[in-house]
């Protein structure tokens, strides 16, 4: 099959970076949004991301013109009619998902592929809502979407095989690694990922550590791009709560309820960068976290790490996901300089035992137990 146009829903930083992978790639995109101011934004993302790009001399003015050209904009599904595959980057709202999907199938060309990005919702239920779930399928990016690498394909028990496939062919000529998943709640990135960033704020909301010093300690002692309260800014506050949301109602874990200290900010309207404060202030270019306290540095270092290498023990073990899929995901998506079991290997797995049953202990938090032997 030729995915010669492709459409996009939704123009936040996502459906935006989205368009840029595929117009960069050389397909002619058709984003929609559902406003006039929206699509301006969408516009303006484009604009901005591409600018970056030629000021840092990746791009010359001209591909930059070249790769604009390629994409147009509008608020009505009509202009979808055409397009081979359409990604849907709404809000992580199930109730707005489908009321997308069902407006899509009426308004795309049948032979039209249908796919979710979306980062932990039922790929099935938005499928449902179809005349086409063989069609429809998960095709979750990370953000920056033209920078991460890595794409999950969600499947679902309806999904054709030879759309999978074709799907997962054209996210190798984006220059993408693809894994594929069964449709479950959070996936594979973000089930590890979220769970991480909601135990950093429930230190956080204990006082134990501030958020430079999280933030630090992460960036210093594991070389991570970003700490967690710089990445949960960066993802958007809401959307992490969202996130938790679906996977604490599949886990029904104490650790998956979305921390205080996150919930507090979005009712207050502090999503993150999407809406100029979040944990840290963007009015202006915010600095690098630091602190000279390595004692807490060491302590929120090893709690977050060791129970994150838990839960990719955990979920490789119980074959949820493969070793190499969760390293890529989490190198290639996230950006970390190495997998969680290039880690565990060089830790040794006893040791990291070990520290998930101190962990574990200390803490009284069961969930943090290695699994039994
Ligand atoms: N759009 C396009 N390109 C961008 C960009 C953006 N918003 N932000 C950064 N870049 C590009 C830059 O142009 C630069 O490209 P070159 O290397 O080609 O010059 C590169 O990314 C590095 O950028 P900077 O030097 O400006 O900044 P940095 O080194 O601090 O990197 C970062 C920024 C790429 C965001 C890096 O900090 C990072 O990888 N952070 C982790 C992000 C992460 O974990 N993302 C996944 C979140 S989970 C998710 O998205 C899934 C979900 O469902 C919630």
């Amino acid at each position: 099959m030729s995915f010669s146009q492709i459409g996009v829903v939704g123009l936040g930083i996502m459906g935006a970076g989205i368009v840029e992978v595929f117009a960069r790639a050389g397909h002619h995109v058709v984003g929609v949004a559902e406003s006039a101011a929206a699509v301006d934004a969408g516009k303006t993302n484009l604009s901005k991301s591409l600018a970056r790009a030629v000021s840092k001399g990746k791009l010359s003015q001209e591909q930059s013109d070249e790769i604009t050209s390629r994409v147009s904009f509008g608020e009505d599904f009509e202009l979808l009619a055409n397009c081979d595959l359409v990604i849907e980057a709404a809000p992580e709202i199930l109730a707005l998902k489908v009321d997308i999907f069902a407006k899509l199938d009426l308004a795309v060309k049948p032979s039209g592929i249908l796919a979710s990005n979306t980062s932990s919702l039922s790929v099935t239920d938005i499928a449902n809502a179809t005349s086409r779930p063989a069609q429809v399928l998960g095709m979750h990016f990370f953000n920056p979407a033209p920078v991460q690498k890595f794409v999950e394909v969600i499947t679902t028990a309806h999904s054709d095989p030879q759309v999978v496939s074709e799907i997962v062919e054209l996210g190798k000529s984006l220059g993408k690694h693809l894994a594929q998943i069964s449709d479950q709640p959070g996936f594979i990135v973000n089930k590890l990922l979220l769970r991480y960033l909601n135990h950093a704020v429930q230190i956080l909301d204990s006082g134990q550590a501030s958020k430079e010093q999280m933030d630090a300690a992460m960036r210093e002692l594991s070389g991570y791009p970003m700490g967690p309260c710089e990445l949960l800014d960066l993802i958007g506050i809401d959307t992490c709560v969202e996130i938790l949301k679906t996977i604490y109602a599949d886990t029904k874990l104490e650790i998956d309820e979305p921390a205080a200290g996150m919930v507090k900010l979005v009712s207050a309207g502090n999503k993150g960068r999407k809406s100029g404060s979040g944990f840290y202030d963007y009015s202006e270019k915010p600095e690098t976290p630091t602190d000279p306290n390595d004692d807490i540095k060491n302590q929120v270092h090893n709690d977050l790490l060791i129970a994150y290498l838990g839960d990719c023990i955990a979920m490789e073990a119980t074959g949820y996901a493969t070793k190499i899929d969760i390293d890529s995901g989490m190198k290639l998506g996230c950006g970390l300089p190495e997998g969680p079991f290039e880690v565990i290997e060089k830790m040794g797995l006893g040791t990291v035992r070990s520290a998930q049953a101190e962990l574990s202990e200390r803490t009284g938090v069961s969930a943090y137990q290695p699994l039994p032997l």
